[in-house]
């Protein structure tokens, strides 16, 4: 029994004039009417292959200046909207940033913390994201805690023990299933086509758990997501979402072309 319902999550990263932004929302929302609901004669568009009903969450995460347009786009769809950051305070001298009460005030869901492009860029800690994650909670958005290591890491044998003090400094004591998904990223499988083997990628996301389990309590582990990401593509999403702690995937490069992410989404169980 599986009470983990998939998430298929977009990030689009720094990607995206208003243009081309709201015709990748509009193209997804209509395919999100076409298949939760509709009229016969637009379910009747739909490639027979897709199934009518997708069994899972989707949510895109824009750049910060599409939200509220994106928003609009998807509204009256199931599709969520998130942010790609937050700032950890709710408003102030802090030229640049985005509170999460901010994202929330949009119409967001979601907001990402701890990509590892951020860990990188802006030298983000385990310790600054839990404060970010923090902020989302407080915010009432779901944060989506990312951890990975690096090829380096990976090479000296260190993929467990990275993931396992990120989780540890990262997550927020209070996390419980229905506030915070975790994100499970490869820093070598990030935008390179290179992809953990499904049974590596499973092997990772068990010892995740397990860690999730320590620092929260069986019940708030079992039930918590995590999604894998890094080169997700059509081509690869089922086997790796088949995988038993694989509960969904944040899909950056193909989550920019609507028939991807959507054959993505559609392959979740
Ligand atoms: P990718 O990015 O799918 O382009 O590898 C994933 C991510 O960074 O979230």
């Amino acid at each position: 029994m599986d009470q983990r319902r998939p998430l298929i999550a977009g990030n689009w990263k720094m990607n995206g004039l208003l243009a081309d932004g709201v015709a990748l929302a509009e193209g997804l929302a209509e395919l999100s009417r076409q298949h939760d609901g509709l009229p016969p004669d637009a379910a009747a568009e739909v490639p027979p292959d897709v199934p009518l009903a997708l069994p899972c969450d989707v949510l895109v995460c824009p750049p910060f200046t599409l939200i509220d347009r994106i928003v609009q786009a998807v509204a009256g769809t199931k599709i969520a909207v998130g942010g790609q950051d937050c700032h950890e305070k709710v408003s102030g001298a802090h030229t640049g940033d985005v509170a999460a009460e901010m994202l929330k005030d949009l119409g967001c869901r979601y907001v990402i913390v701890g990509h590892s492009e951020r860990r990188a860029d802006h030298l983000e800690t385990d310790h600054a994201v839990r404060v970010k994650a923090e902020a989302a909670l407080r915010a009432g958005l779901v944060a989506i805690i990312c951890v990975g290591e690096t090829e380096a890491e990976r090479d000296a044998g260190q993929t467990e023990a990275v993931v396992a003090r990120q989780i540890a400094g990262s997550v927020p004591p209070v996390a419980t299933p229905a506030t915070v998904v975790v994100a499970y990223e490869p820093v070598w499988a990030i935008g390179t086509g290179k992809t953990a083997t499904p049974e590596e990628a499973q092997a990772v996301h068990a010892r995740i758990r397990k860690e999730l389990d320590a620092l929260l309590g069986s019940a708030a582990a079992s039930g918590m997501r995590i999604l894998y990401g890094g080169s997700v593509k059509p081509g690869n999403a089922a086997e790796l979402l088949g995988q038993p702690d694989i509960d969904g995937a944040l899909v950056g490069g193909a989550s920019l072309k609507v028939e991807d992410f959507w054959a993505i989404a559609a392959a979740a169980k």
